[in-house]
């Protein structure tokens, strides 16, 4: 039998948005802005599951998590990475960070973007979603902008789902309790869960320990 033991929710002090960006925080988050506009702009398929947080929030509590000592490791995983500037941002911060993608030409653009600040992030093409978590397939239905087919992408990362300390993720309005779900099976005891949430800003989660 599985014993649910709830996410500990880690309150984000309003002081957040006062914390200045990291070094070159800002040159990786006006580079990644042009080239989402000029794909967006290009004569291409739209894809409606990608849009982007507020990546200078999301520096910001970066910051925030790191000053406030909340990391039990050094490794991080952004779950649907579009542009990979979440990933990136991380990795500013000397963490050994890996986005996901299921969109090929996504990771494309993440990998083109990284090449040009130079940043040590890692793009891989598939799916964050772990094959075999208990009660996923009796809830995935619901969800409509996560894609549930493909196969994940943890053994050609050389890491499992356990192994990362901070992951991040943009979640549509409704569909915050797949994430939930999946990292509250399979992530390690302390791990950190980031969600952006719009208007209501950023949501940390921890695995209890
Ligand atoms: C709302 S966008 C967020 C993009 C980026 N994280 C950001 O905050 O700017 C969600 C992304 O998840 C991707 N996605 C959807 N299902 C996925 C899956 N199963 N595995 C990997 N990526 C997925 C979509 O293609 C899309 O790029």
């Amino acid at each position: 039998m599985t014993i649910h033991v709830p996410l500990l929710s880690v309150p984000i002090d309003g002081s957040v948005k006062h914390l200045p960006y990291a070094d070159r925080a800002e040159d990786l988050i006006d580079t990644a802005n042009e080239a989402v506009e000029a794909f967006m702009l290009a004569d291409l398929d739209v894809i409606e599951n990608f849009v982007t947080c507020d990546f200078h929030l999301l520096d910001q509590t970066l910051s925030w998590i790191h000053s406030n000592h909340l990391l039990t490791g050094n490794r991080f995983c952004e779950w649907g990475a579009g542009f990979g500037v979440a990933t990136m941002l991380a990795a500013l911060r000397g963490m050994q960070a890996v986005g996901i993608e299921i969109e090929s030409r996504l990771v494309h653009q993440a990998e083109q973007v990284a090449a040009t600040i130079g940043s040590s992030a890692q793009f891989y093409h598939g799916s964050f979603v772990p094959r075999g978590v208990s009660g996923l397939a009796e809830i995935s239905g619901e969800f409509k902008n996560v894609d549930t087919e493909e196969g994940d992408v943890y053994a050609e990362i050389g890491l499992e789902l356990d192994d990362f300390d901070l992951i991040f993720v943009f979640p549509w309005p409704g569909e915050e309790e797949f994430f939930e779900h999946i990292f509250a099976a399979c992530a390690a005891d302390g791990a950190l869960l980031l969600s952006y949430h719009g208007r209501e800003g950023m949501r940390l989660l921890r695995q209890s320990l």
